[in-house]
């Protein structure tokens, strides 16, 4: 097994270094001491996280695979937890969430992106189209409660759709990094079998290993060997007969999401389920909302339907920045100068002033001023 142990190793050499940098960062003012050697090499960088893309991969027709190389601030990551990049586009930086979909224990130290291209998505049809070897980009360090216990469970079900692939494909690779013996299931779900990135690499690791299965089932192409159709019982019995005693990992689209969740409540295993969503799952609009919303800085005004704030100031004609319209990545807090506003996780309510809130997560409760 090859090891990540040398992120642990750097973190106190890392301290005594950062005292050093604030001093030459001091000379250097009124600029950050990265704003110079970027204009040397992007990649000399002394507190910015960055990564240069090495490998670019088109696996499927809308998929593209990155391999990223981070600069020396890159902490590592656990399998399941996901990284933001940062693309320039046209001028103006976006910043998206995306799963390692490599093992943790990957030897040159290097993160493996597969980027799904969403049809109507800004930065996921750009790498798609445009990304190639060279391409500097911001990194954030890893994140996110998506991951195994440090004592690994026995037997694990990992369960998959579309894109979600990522995130538990890391987990197998790491769990077979590990020599991992006890069972694992790897159940992946796509229309047909042309969608499936790494599929090769799946039934590899399946026919090298007598205690890993892979189960592929598409729901748009008869499968001979594998399923057919959307996940239910006898899916689950028929890929992981011992599912009761497993810990099940799942990420996929918002239908497959459901038919799991709906599933395992009914069985009772609703606690030996773990998830991560690609998508928002916050429930948009409310009919009996009031208020006027006003984005100050933007002069624009519009009336409350009781949607997350993100929302309403797109359909505005705002362009707020914005990362996993979820609430994790805090790409679009703003400042909220006066009124209430609701957490829409948390149900919580906020009256103060000039609190920077998290608009894709937060809606208004009568009259509201943004500052956007
Ligand atoms: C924790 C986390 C991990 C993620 N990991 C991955 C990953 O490993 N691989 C991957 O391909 N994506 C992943 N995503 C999704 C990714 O962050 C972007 O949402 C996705 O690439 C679309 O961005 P975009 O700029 O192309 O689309 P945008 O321009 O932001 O959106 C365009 C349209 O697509 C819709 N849309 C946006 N995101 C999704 C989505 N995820 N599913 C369905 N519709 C969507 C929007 O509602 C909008 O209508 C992850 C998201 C999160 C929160
Ligand atoms: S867009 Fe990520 S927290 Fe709002």
């Amino acid at each position: 097994m090859t090891s990540i142990l040398p992120k642990r190793l750097a973190r106190p050499r890392r301290l005594a270094g950062n005292k050093l940098l604030s001093l030459v960062e001091t000379m250097a003012t009124p600029h950050q001491l990265d704003r110079y050697l970027e204009l040397v090499n992007p990649m000399a960088s002394v507190r910015d996280l960055r990564a240069e893309v090495t490998d670019v991969l088109r696996q499927t027709d809308d998929t593209v695979t990155l391999t990223l190389r981070p600069t020396w601030q890159w902490d590592g990551f656990e399998a399941g937890q996901f990284v933001q990049i940062g693309v320039v586009i046209n001028g103006v930086r976006h910043t998206r969430c995306y799963s390692p979909a490599c093992s943790q224990y990957r030897a040159d130290g290097r993160i493996e992106l597969t980027i799904k291209a969403h049809p109507e998505g800004l930065v996921s049809q750009y790498l798609h189209a445009h990304a190639a070897p060279g391409l500097i980009v911001s990194l954030t360090q890893a994140s996110g409660v998506f991951a195994m216990p440090a004592e690994r469970p026995e037997k694990v079900l990992l369960i998959s759709g579309g894109s979600g692939i990522t995130p538990v494909l890391a987990m197998l690779r790491t769990l077979v990094d590990e020599g991992h013996q006890g069972p694992i299931t790897f159940l992946h779900y796509a229309d047909k079998a042309a969608d499936v990135p790494y599929r090769d690499e799946l039934q590899h690791i399946a026919a090298n290993r007598h205690n890993v299965e892979v189960v592929f089932a598409y729901t748009a192409q008869p499968e001979s060997s594998g399923l057919s159709g959307f996940f239910g019982i006898e899916h689950l019995e028929h890929a992981a007969p011992w599912h009761a005693d497993a810990a099940t990992y799942l990420c996929g689209p918002p239908g497959l999401m459901k038919g799991v969740r709906t599933l395992f409540t009914e069985l009772g295993l609703e606690n030996r389920l773990y998830t991560e969503e690609f998508a928002p799952a916050i429930a948009v609009g409310d009919d009996d909302a009031t208020g006027t919303i006003s984005f100050t800085a933007s002069s624009v005004e519009a009336e409350n339907n009781g949607g997350t704030l993100l929302d309403q100031a797109e359909a505005a004609g705002l362009t707020p920045e914005y990362g996993c319209r979820m609430g994790i990545c805090f790409s679009c807090t703003a400042v909220k100068t006066s009124g209430c506003t609701k957490n829409l996780k948390t149900g919580e309510t906020d009256s103060d002033p000039d609190q920077p809130i998290q608009l894709c997560i937060s809606a208004a409760v009568g009259d509201v001023a943004i500052e956007i």
